[in-house]
């Protein structure tokens, strides 16, 4: 996979014929936890130096599995506002409502047209929905993929940063690319993902992924008082069931988080476990304490961000109207290749 801090631009790949474009969203389904700022969010603040980056909330695929209406507005607006605060900068990036953009939907469309169901059946994020709900398989599950394609197809995206969960998905997209441009012509670029050094974050439990669906996050811009208790709740290590016992850093969760949030102390905390001088309740206060030190200049300026009424829908209502201009180019090439009439009313 391409390494974002290396890479340089390729002439004429985006539409505005500059920069390589980046593009990649998330559904409204809670606040930003670890796992979404260490594999995906951290990424995309840092690539609007050097890409020209579009990010959506991707609120049509929350419809999957959402159930409470009610709840998707005001998650958009936290979420966007937890963006924000982390340094996503709406003059440098377009941050978009993916419902606003209703062209998705109809390349979406098309690509069905042209995606073979077994390559949809094989997706594990699918597999995995139809056991969690077994009385819930419509269709939008099946299709999930195909739409996450279709948003990055839209704005004819070179790079996808996101967590190592979602590589299956870039794959699949850049399968539904391949057929689609060898069945009616050159129409998209395959797209690729890009991945940070930490793309898989583990939950609180030491033994899955850090996810919103287990119950196993540490909230990112949580109070300290919080994320010291949610930290204080993290399995750590099992192989030393007393404090004398030696520790085993390397497999231990709460040692895998300080390399990212005390890289100056890293060595002796990890010496300390080793040697049982330090016990996994101290190691843990450390930690609780790195993570709300990190985060203390994204929560100050999120307060502020918050206290703007409309803030919100203003960086969205302009976001839209800047992606809908690639949007509608890459449909009617879409529409012209497949054979459909060129609408009157795009571009
Ligand atoms: P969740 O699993 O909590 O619902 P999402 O599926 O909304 O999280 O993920 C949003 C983004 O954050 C995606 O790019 C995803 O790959 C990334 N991400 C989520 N959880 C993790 C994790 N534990 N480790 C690394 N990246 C993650
Ligand atoms: N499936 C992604 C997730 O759960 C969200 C998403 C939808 C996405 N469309 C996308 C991510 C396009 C990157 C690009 O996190």
């Amino acid at each position: 996979m391409p390494d974002a801090t290396v890479e340089s631009p390729r002439p004429g790949a985006a539409l505005s014929g500059k920069r390589l474009r980046v593009l990649s969203g998330m559904q409204p389904t809670g606040r930003m936890h670890l796992g979404n700022y260490l594999g995906a969010l951290r990424n995309w603040v840092q690539l609007q130096d050097q890409y020209e980056c579009v990010f959506f909330v991707a609120d049509y695929h929350s419809l999957t599995t959402v159930t409470d209406p009610a709840s998707i507005r005001p998650a958009i607006t936290e979420m966007v506002l937890d963006w924000l605060a982390t340094g996503l900068d709406p003059q440098r990036s377009i941050i978009f409502r993916q419902s606003d953009l209703p062209e998705v939907a109809e390349l979406h469309l098309l690509l069905s047209m042209t995606t073979p169901l077994g390559w949809l059946e094989r997706v594990p994020s699918y597999k995995e929905k139809v056991a969690q709900f077994p009385d819930n398989q419509n269709y939008g599950l099946l299709g999930y993929p195909v739409l996450q394609a279709a948003d990055i197809l839209l704005p004819r995206a070179d790079r996808v940063p996101v967590g190592e969960d979602q590589a299956p998905h870039i794959e699949l997209t850049r399968e539904i690319a391949r057929r689609f441009n060898h069945l009616f012509g050159q129409v998209f670029p395959e797209p690729q993902g890009l991945f940070t050094e930490i793309p898989r974050v583990m939950g609180t439990d030491g033994v899955s992924k850090m996810s919103k669906s287990r119950g196993n996050t540490i909230g990112m811009l949580d109070s300290p008082e919080q994320i010291r208790k949610t930290v204080m709740t993290m399995v750590t290590d099992v192989e030393r069931p007393l404090r004398s016992d030696a520790g085993h850093p390397e497999r231990c969760n709460v040692c895998a988080l300080h390399r990212f949030f005390s890289p100056d102390r890293l060595a002796e905390i990890w010496q300390g476990e080793r040697e049982a001088r330090t016990g996994c309740v101290e190691v843990k206060r450390w930690l609780a304490e790195a993570i709300a030190d990190h985060f203390a200049p994204m929560r100050e300026k999120r307060a502020g961000l918050a206290a703007q009424p409309g803030l919100v829908d203003d960086v969205l209502a302009d976001g839209a109207r800047r992606a809908r201009v690639a949007a509608r180019e890459t449909l009617n090439m879409a529409r012209e290749a497949c054979g459909l009439a060129v609408s009157s009313t795009a571009v």
